[in-house]
């Protein structure tokens, strides 16, 4: 892999829900860009295939268990030990996990679910920048990019529950773009139309509807994706703050 020309060679990156999906595909783009990288999410075997896939290319990699949906302690006990396998401290952290929901009516959906979404989505990517910032904050630099959705831009039947999450995935970006950017930290996101990913190619049918009114008529790659990801993790958005990046062939515009 090239550190030369990327701009992250030396930086240590943590990336939420990186076993599968699109964490996965920025776990590799970041790895490729010369960050050293921590893998999450729940499933050890294809968190450690996501860190051979890294390391057979040259990269650095670890992936570290966690599941979200178990509390502040698991949280707490995924910052500390990302930051110790960081050498100390993390500079880049994106916010990628979340719990994709299928669109189902608001009467239909339970307050259980309602609190089981909001604890993955928005709660654990709040309680982990609020552990791993200040550091950043102290140390004068970093970046935290949260992965939004264009569900938290447009209105659609079914997706209030899911929606809601990516929704407050774009405030928290801006507040912490006002709280945390006058000390050096950049906190943009990047929020996706569909993405090729092996999970969305089951949904491909209902999909195709969304694909039409699209000005590109596709899906993102994960590498699309991903490239965005890196640019705002990195020097050549030095002075992007609060940013909500939209890759979605311009769903969101017409
Ligand atoms: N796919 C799309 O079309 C699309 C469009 C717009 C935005 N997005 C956003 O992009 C991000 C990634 O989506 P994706 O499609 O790649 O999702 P995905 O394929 O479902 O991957 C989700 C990742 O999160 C991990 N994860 C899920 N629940 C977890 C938990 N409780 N604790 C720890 N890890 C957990 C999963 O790993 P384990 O199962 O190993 O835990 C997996 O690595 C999300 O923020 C999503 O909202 C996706």
């Amino acid at each position: 892999m090239s550190t030369t020309t990327s701009g992250l060679a030396g930086r240590t990156a943590l990336v939420t829900g990186s076993t599968s999906g699109l964490g996965a595909g920025i776990a590799v783009a970041l790895a490729e860009a010369g960050a050293h990288v921590v893998v999450t999410g729940r499933t050890r075997t294809r968190g450690e295939a996501v860190v051979a896939a890294i390391e057979s290319k040259g990269g650095h990699a670890v992936y570290i268990p966690v599941d979200f949906a178990a509390g502040p302690d698991a949280i707490g006990d995924l910052a500390a030990s990302a930051s110790k396998a960081s050498g100390g401290h993390v500079d880049i952290l994106v916010n990628n996990v979340a719990t994709l929901l299928q669109p189902t009516a608001t009467a239909d959906v339970t307050a259980e679910r309602i609190a089981a979404a909001f604890a993955v989505s928005v709660t654990a990517p709040f309680l982990l920048t609020g552990l791993l910032a200040p550091e950043m904050a102290r140390r004068g630099e970093g970046a935290i990019v949260n992965i939004g959705s264009i569900s938290g831009i447009i209105g659609a039947a079914g997706s209030a529950l899911y929606g809601a999450t990516k929704a407050s995935v774009h405030m928290l970006t801006k507040a912490w773009a006002a709280e945390y950017g006058p000390d050096g930290v950049r906190v943009n996101a990047v929020a996706p139309g569909p993405i090729a990913t092996e999970r969305n190619q089951e949904f491909a049918d209902g999909i195709a509807p969304i694909l039409a009114r699209v000005p590109s008529h596709r899906m993102s790659t994960v590498d699309e994706v991903s490239a965005a990801v890196v640019f705002l993790a990195g020097p050549q958005a030095g002075n992007i703050h609060g940013a909500i990046l939209t890759v979605d062939g311009g769903a969101t515009t017409v």
